[in-house]
């Protein structure tokens, strides 16, 4: 459905870049915000559709800094047409595509055939992200003023670490003239060797490798004294410890470049998952000693990590929520733990896990919707900005979602091709409603009614 006239009447607005939230309406037309705050009913045209949104929340449409689209070459994970609609069931509007793809994103070529799939099969924006290093194998930087005047928005290797310190530093120095961050993998390999699961107790019972916290950390130091010595825009990818909180804390307060993200499931589910759902061992499917969908990288941890990480998220210390998005065939997940492929489909459970911070009161709706929205805005860059606002004349890109609906997670239902979740089964309580992209309704719940509205004669 196209924006021409839909109203969106009594919803909560929030929109974190104008530090704005109350009870309104919503005008959408001609892909734009035409309108947002009290609209009376003279300003709504008629046959204008209309939504009512009592009891809902519309907020600009969610930004997703870090996702697996998996094309080209991954084709039977993810494609670019079914992760952008897990995207718009979701809430998000925008999506940044790490370049972990066949062939990597290490070129002008690979940057187009994106843009210019995403022109034909996407339901929402996707910007390309590219490769740091050439083929992403860390001995060579890429080209990556071709990249940035191709359109990518950032640089990483993810998946890996850009292991070697001086690339590392000369895509810094480079990041400053492109104006772009380096978003980095941050994980020592010589640390995290074989490891499988975050180091601990869990990993000690089941007899798996485990993979230390400091592998994280003594990376993340190192880029912080790379981004102190170059002055680069340095971004950390899915922070997942605790100990790495401290750094990027202490990195802005001496007013370096350093932002860094958290990802859902590293908020809302510990290493005890990987004995089964919430920890109840043997639980997992087929009764198994251990849960492969939890097997993701950086790796689930301790409650402590996730209460250091909660209250970092809350405080603004992490700027912002990325999904680490991971879709995997069923075939590389029904192995053993060992064998098994990192990563968590999260786009469609994104809303629902993180709204448990909310409805228990560790993270205000408000901060929520800031770390989803105005945060990787601003991690993006200025020239961003328009993508996470509801001012009137920006585009049409909007959220509205119903915080208090409880639903069970059904993979069999995901649009995402990737079904590997360890929240299947599970209930969460918050659901999207509707998506606008653009101005284009791309997603619409069941549930939710939508009326024309005909002015009294
Ligand atoms: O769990 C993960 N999966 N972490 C990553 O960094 C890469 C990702 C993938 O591409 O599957």
């Amino acid at each position: 459905m196209e924006t021409e006239n839909v109203v969106i009447r009594h919803a909560r607005i929030i929109d974190p870049s104008r530090q704005l939230d109350r009870v309104g309406d919503i005008l959408l037309g001609n892909r734009e915000i035409a309108a947002a705050g009290r609209l009376g009913v003279d300003r709504i045209p008629d046959g204008c559709k209309v939504i009512d949104g009592t009891g809902l929340v519309a907020s600009p449409g969610f930004i997703d800094l870090h996702c697996h689209l998996r094309e080209p070459g991954f084709e039977y994970k993810e494609t670019i047409a079914a992760g952008s609609k897990a995207a718009a069931k979701g809430g998000f509007t925008t999506l940044c595509a790490m370049p972990n793809t066949d062939p990597p994103i290490d070129n002008a070529a690979v940057v187009e055939f994106i843009q210019q799939k995403a022109r034909q099969d996407s339901l929402v924006r996707i910007l390309p992200i590219g490769c740091v290093t050439k083929e992403r194998k860390g001995h060579e930087l890429a080209e990556m003023e071709e990249l940035a005047s191709a359109g990518v928005v950032a640089f990483s290797d993810d998946g890996d670490p850009v292991y070697d310190a001086n690339l590392m530093r000369l895509a810094l120095i480079y990041s400053l003239d492109l104006g772009l961050p380096i978003s980095n993998h941050c994980q020592d390999k010589s640390l995290s060797c074989n490891g499988v699961m975050a180091e601990g107790p869990v990993a000690t019972h089941l007899g798996l490798d485990g993979i230390p916290a400091a592998a994280e950390e003594a990376m993340i130091a190192r880029d912080i004294a790379l981004a102190e010595a170059t002055g680069g825009r340095l971004h950390v990818a899915h922070l997942s410890t605790g100990g790495s909180v401290p750094l990027v804390r202490d990195a802005k307060e001496r007013g370096l470049s350093v932002t860094a993200e958290v990802c859902p499931h590293h908020l809302t589910t510990t290493d005890q998952w990987v004995l089964g759902r919430k920890g109840e061992p043997a639980a997992a499917a087929g009764g198994l000693a251990y849960d492969t969908s939890t097997k993701v990288y950086p790796p689930l941890r301790s409650q402590r990590d996730v209460d250091i990480l909660v209250s970092a998220l809350a405080e603004g210390v992490i700027d912002c929520i990325a999904t680490d998005h991971a879709p995997h065939d069923l075939t590389s997940k029904q192995v053993t733990y060992q064998e098994a492929a990192f990563g968590i489909s999260v786009l469609e459970t994104a809303l629902g896990s993180l709204l448990q911070l909310v409805h228990t009161k560790k993270l205000s709706m408000g901060a929520m919707v800031d770390r989803l929205t105005t945060g990787p805005a601003r991690v993006l860059g200025e020239s961003y900005s328009d993508l996470a606002s509801l001012q009137p004349g920006t585009a049409a890109d909007l959220v509205l979602f119903d915080p208090e609906q409880e639903w069970t997670v059904d993979t069999s239902k995901f649009e995402s091709k990737g079904k590997n979740t360890p929240l299947e089964g599970t209930t969460l309580k918050g659901r999207v409603m509707a998506t606008f992209a653009s101005g284009r309704m791309v997603y619409q719940a069941p549930k939710l009614k939508i009326e024309e509205f005909r002015a009294k004669v």
